[in-house]
């Protein structure tokens, strides 16, 4: 995590590399780096108005939703990082995955005069109550990573091409499967392959995108054949995951094992999203006597995050893809955002068209998106600075 943060902050930033050096460490665990507070629980860590370095520019608070996934943990992180080196105070708290514990920890920061939200919702259309005492005080929001539906209190949105990485994700399950090469040209290999299908959860828009993009590219290949979901569980109700759980999609993948692949036949993709479920899809492969590893018969299994566990995994011939996401980038974009609002202008969109709430379509900054395979792991995660060798190596954050 030390490596990331410093990096986040050299992206954009250069002065803040003596702070981030000195800002503590020992934290590679848990990735909670706050520097100044020990106190970081999933529940909320205060580590807001503590005095830090910023001061000059206000308060602005930051809402994430959890730290059971590391990439929030550096998303909170690098965003805090950026505005206290471009001057601001910092409220940066993780809501557990607990809906009225980020709604309160929401209220705390407009109560406590932040000028600003960034918001990782957990669920997009739970804090509509917020949005409007922040919209009646003036505050303008804006919406990370996931959008913000229902409500016309969103000024602005910052994400990655949603739908593009759902296209990646299924690309490299062809890839995977022999059906297309990296290039993307597809081979004359003839299936049919059996495959099984995850989503996110419901309540997160970006569930929806993934999925959408993913089916875009693999519907064809079902329609003719190649593709067979033998479970018939193909709508994204059947296939999500509340919360993007590791054990619920562990449990899924177990069942669907013991009820689909029950006479023999074998299961040989699978279209994950994200990398802590695609780690309890492998778990439950294993178990049933899957692998371990691509060459003994794991099946094709993609992701979302690379997240350090599964890069590893990927490098030992595993996990087969992951989509890597440049959460520093985001970041950068979340402050950049957050300082034209505040230096009383617009931030500049990219995409102006795509993201509909609900209620209005909200003017958006998208990022692009790589696959991840194993043979590309150190020209995209190292040679960028965003995993070290050794983190590699490990599987662990240091
Ligand atoms: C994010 C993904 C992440 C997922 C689970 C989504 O909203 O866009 O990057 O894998 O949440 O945390």
């Amino acid at each position: 995590m030390r490596t990331r943060k410093i990096a986040a902050v050299a992206a954009g930033l250069t002065l803040a590399m003596s702070l981030a050096a000195c800002g503590g460490g020992g934290a590679g665990d848990t990735g909670t780096d706050t520097g100044t507070d020990a106190g970081s629980e999933d529940t909320g860590s205060d580590e807001g108005g503590d005095g830090g370095e910023g001061g000059e520019g206000g308060l602005i608070g930051v809402a994430m939703p959890t730290q059971t996934s590391e990439r929030w943990i550096a998303d909170g992180e690098a965003v805090k990082a950026g505005l206290e080196e471009a001057g601001y105070d910092v409220d940066l708290q993780f809501a557990g995955d607990d809906i009225p514990v980020q709604q309160q920890q929401i209220d705390q920061m407009i109560t406590k005069g932040a000028e600003a939200l960034i918001i990782a919702a957990i669920d997009g259309t739970a804090i509509s109550g917020q949005l409007e005492a922040a919209a009646s005080a003036g505050i303008p929001v804006i919406s990370y990573d996931r959008l913000i539906r229902d409500s016309e209190n969103v000024d602005f949105y910052v994400t990655f091409d949603n739908f593009q990485v759902g296209v990646q994700q299924a690309t490299s399950l062809l890839v995977g499967l022999g059906l297309m090469d990296q290039e993307g040209n597809e081979t004359d290999a003839a299936g049919p392959f059996n495959i099984e299908l995850f989503a996110g959860s419901l309540d997160d828009n970006n569930a929806f995108f993934f999925f959408d993009g993913a089916m875009s590219v693999l519907q064809p290949y079902i329609d003719e054949g190649v593709l067979v979901v033998k479970s018939g569980q193909t709508d994204i109700e059947q296939v999500a995951t509340l919360r993007w759980q590791q054990e619920t999609a562990q449990k899924r993948m177990e069942d669907l094992l013991t009820s689909t692949y029950n006479d023999g036949t074998k299961v040989q993709g699978v279209l994950s999203p994200y990398d802590g479920l695609s780690r309890g899809i492998i778990t439950a492969l294993q178990n049933a006597g899957y692998g371990p590893g691509i060459d003994a018969g794991m099946p094709i299994v993609t992701g979302q995050d690379a997240e350090i566990a599964s890069v590893k995994l990927i490098a030992d011939g595993v996990q087969f893809s992951t989509i890597f996401k440049d959460t520093r980038k985001l970041a950068d974009q979340a402050v950049v955002a957050a300082e034209a609002y505040l230096s009383g202008g617009e931030p500049e969109a990219n995409d102006t068209k795509t993201y509909d709430n609900g209620v209005k379509v909200v003017p958006s900054y998208l990022l692009e998106s790589d696959i991840v395979y194993a043979d590309n792991i150190t020209e995209l995660l190292v040679d960028s600075g965003y995993w070290s060798e050794s983190e590699v190596e490990s599987g662990v954050a240091e």
